[in-house]
């Protein structure tokens, strides 16, 4: 079976796709011949990555400013969709923040922006997907990045790791109500990899010492995310919702 073949053709929606993971699964959407749409408010990094893109054979991307937790902007955004090209088929709510801080002084506005991005903006966007697909009839797959830190505790980012634990939960649940509309709702919960968000923590003793405590002793790539994430964009995975696969070198099997 050759997953990447079976996204060709396909409409994808990626929100973040101006840096990290989102960047590299627009990257591996359109070699695989997906028709590709990017998200995020950094619109003139989406403008060098649809260039990019278009440069490498890509065949339609289009690139959309989109600000995940602001209901008017993720409006504005299935609009363009619409006008733009065919439905969607794929759509993978990938866009987050993760500001750390212990809970006792983290300011409350971090932990409403943590909560603003990470689940408001997946509910927004989901639902939004979701809208459309039954008024136009037909099915799709939702894809939410949720994290390991949805599944396990540290401290530092109660905020980060109470939102993820939501998106996981809210997978389930969505996945349960839209499963009779053809529309399955599934997650990837990533371990620890390298990205803009993470890089600087890695950089630091404390984060050395981190990874050393995975069981496979070091970071992944977001290649190594590929996997999972066609075959849940694909029908290789048309009897799988409400599931969330994890990918993170072992970690959670360890308890530190
Ligand atoms: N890297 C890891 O180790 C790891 C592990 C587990 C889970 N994750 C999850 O993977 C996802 C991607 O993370 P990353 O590591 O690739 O981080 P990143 O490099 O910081 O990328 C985050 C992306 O989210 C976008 N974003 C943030 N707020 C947004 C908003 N309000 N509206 C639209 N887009 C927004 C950013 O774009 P703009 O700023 O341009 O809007 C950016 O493109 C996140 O959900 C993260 O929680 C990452």
């Amino acid at each position: 079976m050759n997953l990447g073949a079976m996204l060709s053709g396909q409409r994808i929606l990626i929100t973040g796709a101006s840096s990290g993971l989102g960047n590299h699964f627009a990257r591996l959407a359109a070699s695989c011949g997906a028709q590709v749409v990017i998200g995020a408010r950094r619109t003139s990094r989406l403008e060098a990555l649809a260039v990019e893109l278009q440069a490498l054979g890509a065949q339609q991307v289009t690139s959309i400013e989109l600000d995940v937790a602001c209901q008017a902007s993720v409006t504005r955004a299935f609009a363009t969709i619409a006008e733009t090209g065919k439905p969607l088929d794929v759509l993978v709510n990938n866009a987050g923040i993760g500001h750390e801080g212990l809970a006792l002084t983290q300011p409350l506005e971090q932990f409403d922006d943590i909560i603003a991005t990470n689940l408001r903006g997946v509910w927004l966007v989901a639902t939004e997907a979701a809208r459309a697909w039954k008024a136009q009839g037909q099915g799709g797959s939702i894809i939410n990045i949720a994290s390991i830190q949805g599944e396990r505790v540290m401290p530092g980012v109660a905020a980060y790791s109470a939102s993820k634990a939501a998106v996981v939960h809210l997978t389930k649940s969505l996945a349960l109500e839209w499963a009779r509309h053809g529309i399955r709702v599934n997650a990837i919960a990533p371990g620890y990899i390298s990205t803009e968000m993470t890089q600087a923590a890695w950089d630091t003793p404390q984060g050395a010492a981190l990874i050393k405590r995975i069981p496979m002793q070091r970071l992944g790539t977001p290649q190594e995310l590929d996997g999972a994430l066609l075959l849940l964009a694909t029908p290789a995975s048309s009897w799988m919702t409400g599931s969330m696969i994890t990918v993170d070198g072992g970690h959670l099997l360890s308890s530190l």
